[in-house]
């Protein structure tokens, strides 16, 4: 026997994602595994994004081994679910893989563990542990990672707190390593590109031209618990905002239709407000370092500004990220209009109030994640 032979063959890992979040916190976690001989990474996306899944991939150079195009216009839940469900399931037949790995708690995260666990595989879920303790708020979120954190065989938690919760629900203490959150590992890799090369991020430059010597306001909002009333307070908020001369809004806006219509009908052609299309990775970096202040009822976002000291406040009831609130550079504001104008106003005419807020610090990870969760999985495979 040869000693290549002799070898156990390298573990084939599929890793599911689908959605830009999970897109960015999943592929330092790809480059790790693929740098690893121990394992053999296959990337399938359900592309329950379309274009910003696209974005996220161009700029990791990512080409997916499989990619199940599943996105409708509008979808619904339980649609966008049963296709998941079956895609996710055709494809795990084809590869026959050791392990199946998830992120966060998406449609397509939820179904691609379940199709894993109607299989016997393995499910490894990376940000494991979050919760809100609401099922509602984040809807259908809090769900979904609860339903992966019933099948999953190994549950990488970013924070202590989150693996709190999950020994608190019961889970075998040694199937439940603290990691960080691989958010960090990306921002800081992207954030080393722009600084190496600027023009990468070079995108905005019209759009800081036009708002030169203003302070900025980074927006983003997308949940599906603020759809109706929630969007439409948050637009009457920002028009409020945007109506101080030294103030801009720059906001990407997501392609879901909830959000579009309401924005595009309340905040188009404000002089003090960009609405722009998705920003890919390398200008959302850039945006969040010219921000003043993010305004956001985004996870990713909650996580990215403590890390870079920007305060950031939250448009929702509750979180499932209680590290930044904790250390004072996140408040929950909710989505009341005049809460959140007062709340925009007082940072930005009280600079005690602001700078007790804006101070960097990683509750949520020091960049290296990805390896820590690869080495556990090199430990579970020796293990095998
Ligand atoms: C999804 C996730 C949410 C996550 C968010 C990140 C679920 C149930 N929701 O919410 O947890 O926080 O992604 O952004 O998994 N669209 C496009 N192009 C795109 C992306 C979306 O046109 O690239 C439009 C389509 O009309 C699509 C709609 O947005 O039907 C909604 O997309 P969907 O993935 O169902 O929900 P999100 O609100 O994006
Ligand atoms: N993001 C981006 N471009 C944008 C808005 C956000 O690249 O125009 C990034 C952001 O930095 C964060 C992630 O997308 O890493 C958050 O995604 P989103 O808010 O859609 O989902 P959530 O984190 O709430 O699940």
């Amino acid at each position: 026997m040869t000693a290549q032979l002799a070898r156990n063959p390298a573990a084939r890992i599929l890793v599911v994602f689908g959605t830009r979040p999970e897109a960015i916190k999943l592929f330092p976690v790809i480059a790790a595994l693929r740098a690893d001989p121990r394992f053999e990474p296959v990337v399938c996306v359900s592309a329950q994004h379309r274009e910003m899944l696209d974005q996220v991939l161009e700029i990791a150079g990512i080409v997916p081994d499989h990619d199940l195009d599943l996105m409708q216009p509008g979808q619904t839940l339980d649609g966008l679910t049963a296709a998941l469900l079956t895609g996710l399931g055709q494809v795990m037949d084809a590869v026959r893989p050791a392990r199946v790995m998830v992120q966060g708690d998406t449609a397509t995260a939820m179904a691609g563990a379940l199709a894993a666990y109607y299989r016997k595989l393995p499910v490894d879920h990376v940000e494991a542990g979050l919760r809100s303790g609401n099922i509602l708020h984040p809807w259908p979120e809090e769900v979904n990672r609860k339903i992966i954190g019933a099948m999953a065989s190994l549950h990488f938690a970013p924070t202590e707190t989150a693996a709190g919760a999950l020994l608190a629900e019961n889970v075998d203490p040694a199937r439940v390593h603290v990691t960080g959150n691989t958010v960090i590992d990306a921002l800081k890799w992207v954030t080393a590109r722009i600084a190496r090369e600027p023009a990468l991020a070079g995108g905005l430059a019209e759009v800081e031209r036009r708002f030169a010597g203003r302070r900025i306001i980074g927006v983003t909002s997308h949940r599906r618990e603020n759809f109706g009333d929630g969007m439409a307070s948050i637009a009457g908020a920002i028009r409020r905002i945007a109506a101080r001369p030294d103030v801009a809004v720059i906001f990407p806006v997501h392609l879901n239709p909830n959000v579009r219509q309401v924005m595009n009908e309340k905040l188009a052609g404000l002089d003090n407000v960009a609405l722009l299309e998705p920003l890919d990775y390398l200008h959302f970096a850039r945006l969040l370092g010219l921000a003043e202040i993010m305004l956001t009822d985004s996870g990713g976002v909650q996580e990215e500004a403590p890390a870079l000291g920007k305060p950031v406040l939250v448009m929702r009831e509750t979180t499932e990220r209680p590290e930044g609130v904790a250390a004072g550079t996140a408040r929950l504001v909710g989505t009341d209009e005049d809460r959140i104008v007062t709340e925009i106003f007082t940072l930005l005419d009280d600079k005690a109030a602001y700078e007790a807020m804006a101070r960097a610090h990683n509750p949520f990870g020091d960049g290296r994640s990805a390896a820590r969760i690869v080495e556990l999985l090199g430990n579970e495979i020796g293990q095998a």
